[in-house]
């Protein structure tokens, strides 16, 4: 079922979404050459906790961390630890935060100190408007294949792919709700949307082919042919004033 939900349950998600938001700032800011992920990813859970929020990954389905830290041919899922940045590394920051019984999830990817692989940084350019091509299409009477086609093709359009194996998703009591939200798709197919529902939507994007195999960590997504990958996320509102970004 579609959960529907109120205007002042809009208002206690944007609050999570809004100390989410704060917390991947501050992975950009901290992501520089030299620092471990598992460094960073303390940085998160201490801000995280100090707003009195709970960093909601953490213990999700067993997954150790408050931030997924996916870096270069790693698409989604990795797990902070010793491995330290390095200058030119493109890596993906995702997390949930859980607030007065709401939640926000959100994903931005930086590339860390300077870098001069044009292709790169063409894959982070590409993945964050292609979040913006979906969430413009989230509005009532829209179907969700046309976010679905809009990511899809805006990708395509410039040559990189779309993930099949994992998709945005509802959100709001729970970290995952129905509808799934995938990153392709056709336009006017797929669930009709209406005021009140709220989904995460999520592109992920690879430099090369979208096939992914799971790392021996058992959580590790990473892309059979080891190109590069990116991923942006917003939750986001459908109101009958358009779509509404929840983690900005
Ligand atoms: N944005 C991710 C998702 O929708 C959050 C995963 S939390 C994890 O799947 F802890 F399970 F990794
Ligand atoms: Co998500």
């Amino acid at each position: 079922m579609v959960e529907i939900k109120t205007m002042e349950e809009i208002e206690k998600m944007q609050k999570s979404g809004k100390i989410l938001r704060q917390a991947l700032e501050l992975m950009r800011k901290n992501a520089v050459p030299g620092i471990s992920t598992k460094e960073l990813d303390k940085i998160a859970e201490d801000f995280i906790r100090s707003k009195e929020a709970i960093p909601a990954c953490k213990g999700y389905e067993g997954f150790p961390g408050t931030m997924c830290i996916s870096v270069n041919d790693e698409v989604v899922h990795g797990i902070p630890g010793s491995r330290k940045l390095k200058e030119g590394d493109v890596v993906s920051f995702d997390s949930c935060v859980l607030l007065d019984g709401w939640y926000a999830d959100s994903a931005i990817t930086v590339i860390v100190g300077k870098s001069n692989n044009e292709k790169d940084k063409k894959l982070v350019e590409v993945t964050e408007k292609a979040l913006y091509e979906g969430i413009a299409q989230a509005v009532v009477g829209n179907r969700i294949g046309d976010i679905s086609n809009a990511v899809q093709n805006f990708v395509e359009k410039n040559g990189f792919s779309v993930v099949r194996d994992y998709t945005g998703h509802g959100i709001g009591r729970h970290l995952h709700e129905e509808p799934s939200v995938p990153n392709f798709g056709s336009k006017g197919r797929g669930l009709l949307l209406k005021e009140g529902m709220c989904i995460a939507i999520e592109p992920m994007v690879c430099a090369g082919n979208y096939k992914l195999y799971t790392a021996d960590d058992g959580w590790t997504a990473k892309t059979v042919d080891h190109s590069n990958a990116a991923h942006f996320e917003h939750t986001v509102a459908i109101t009958r004033n358009g779509p509404k970004i929840l983690t900005e």
